[in-house]
């Protein structure tokens, strides 16, 4: 799993720029210039239709640049990369599947032992507290719950890179608030790379390490902020000064664009 050299980053986005409809089309993402590295919590913060999404869909192998290059461990994405790991907004859990089936799916479809798997699975959905639920359906769960699922099956076979897609946005504010603390526990005991599209504020400062602000479209990096936060998070973080400084400032941002209106 290692690589050789752990220095290079793990991500390198080079001029990436994404148009849809050929020349005369609609510019999603331009050049696009971006570098993660292995551990990082990466937010990608921005206004609908900014090309977030477009973004994660070309590391996901789904969409191809335009123009400039996009490198995984530096090699051309082409086509879904091994080791990636993916959750967005819809869980796509699959209704005659039962939890631990649904969590167990990449094993299955990577044609490996599911029963091999097993353990980690349930060892997953400890972590989220849903281990009295392996053999329920998801349609007896609550959304938070179908969500939880969702992210252990994205975690199950260890993923070297995590790309999530506003996975928290359809739920309520509370449930938001717990899948958080959550996932900020997940990651601080994994480290697995992650890229995480949001359009709250508070969700990119409270999960990430970094934050890359894109601006709307054509999406283009307008802020790229690495966050001098503790490692270990609880939601009370939200009131420090040091984390309301960072939410004015990307507050303020979104203002300057004239996204927001005080
Ligand atoms: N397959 C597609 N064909 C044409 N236009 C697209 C396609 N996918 C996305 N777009 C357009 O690209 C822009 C960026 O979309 P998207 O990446 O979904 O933004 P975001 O996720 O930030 O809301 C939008 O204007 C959207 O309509
Ligand atoms: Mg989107």
């Amino acid at each position: 799993m290692g690589r050789a050299d752990a220095s290079q980053p793990i991500i390198v986005s080079r001029d990436l720029t994404k148009r849809f409809g050929g020349r005369a089309g609609l510019t999603a993402l331009d050049r696009i210039s971006l570098d993660v590295r292995e551990g990082e919590f990466v937010a990608l913060l921005g206004p609908s239709g900014c090309g977030k999404s477009t973004f994660l869909r070309c590391l996901a192998g789904l969409e191809q640049p335009t123009e400039g290059e996009l490198l995984f461990d530096g090699r051309p994405i082409q086509g879904p990369p091994q080791g990636l790991g993916i959750a967005f907004q819809r869980d796509a859990l699959l209704d005659w599947f039962d939890v631990l089936q649904n969590v167990l799916l990449p094993a299955e479809f990577g044609g490996l032992r599911v029963r091999d798997h097993e353990p980690r699975a349930r060892e997953l959905l400890r972590m989220v507290g849903l281990q009295d639920f392996a053999h329920v359906y998801p349609s007896a769960l609550s959304g938070g719950m179908r969500q939880r699922v969702a992210i252990c099956r994205s975690l199950l076979l260890e993923p070297r890179l995590l790309l999530m897609d506003e996975p928290f946005g359809a739920l309520d504010a509370m449930t938001r608030d717990q899948l958080n603390a959550d996932l900020h526990r997940i990651w601080a005991d994994r480290r697995m790379t992650t890229l995480f599209v949001t359009h709250s504020i508070t969700e990119a400062v409270f999960l990430s390490t970094r934050v890359v602000v894109f601006s709307p479209r054509p999406g283009r990096v307008a802020e790229n902020v690495v966050l001098d936060l503790p490692a270990h998070r609880t939601l009370a973080l939200r009131e420090e000064p040091e984390f309301l400084r960072y939410a004015r400032g990307f507050r303020a941002l979104f203002e300057t664009m004239g996204l927001i209106h005080g």
